[in-house]
């Protein structure tokens, strides 16, 4: 029951050509989130190599925090959220990466105790610039990063070089 769900989940990830700029296939998973059975199936594979080994999920803004937000229902933890410069009222800790065209930061609050278990969550995986910030920003508030997991990899961005070890539901 689950892989068919899983299977039908990767069909609902819909692909739009030119967007947000000419030359880009966007991937956009809208139609899975609104399909109870797929979004379930994903929530739960997203859990299942790591499942009673963190103690909190942190999503990655915007998209990360849909799929975050459901994972900690599921796996009875909390949420952290990881919010991109400037949304956090008192950032404990914030993060600088490289994207194609210049620069972005991530930053987060000071919430987790030293040694806290950390699944981090987003929505996709392509250079891989921002997993690699969000470990490294876990890392400085003293989380201990014991797993990554997406719902689809961009294989020909290579970001799995970036990020190392990579939970992938899905690879485009
Ligand atoms: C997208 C995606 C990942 C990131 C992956 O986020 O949700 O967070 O890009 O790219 P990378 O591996 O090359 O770093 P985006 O910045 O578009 O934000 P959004 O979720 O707010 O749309």
């Amino acid at each position: 029951m689950a892989t068919i769900d899983l299977t039908r989940a990767e069909s609902l990830i819909r692909t739009i050509p030119d967007y947000p700029e000419p030359g880009v296939l966007f991937r956009d998973i809208t139609p899975l989130l609104a399909d109870a059975a797929a979004l379930r199936s994903c929530i739960d594979a997203i859990i299942e190599p790591f499942a009673g080994e963190f103690d909190v999920v942190a999503g990655i803004e915007a998209r990360g925090f849909l799929l975050a937000g459901a994972v900690a229902i599921a796996a009875e933890v909390g949420l952290v959220p990881i919010r991109k410069a400037g949304k956090l009222p008192r950032p404990a800790a914030s993060v600088s990466y490289a994207l194609e065209y210049g620069e972005a930061t991530i930053e987060a609050h000071d919430d987790i105790a030293e040694g806290t278990r950390v699944l981090l969550v987003d929505d996709v995986l392509a250079t891989g610039g921002t997993l690699q910030a969000a470990h490294d920003l876990m890392a400085t508030l003293g989380g201990v990063v014991v797993g990554t997991s997406v719902l689809m990899e961009l294989d020909a961005l290579g970001g799995r070089e970036v990020v190392g070890d990579v939970h992938t539901l899905f690879h485009a």
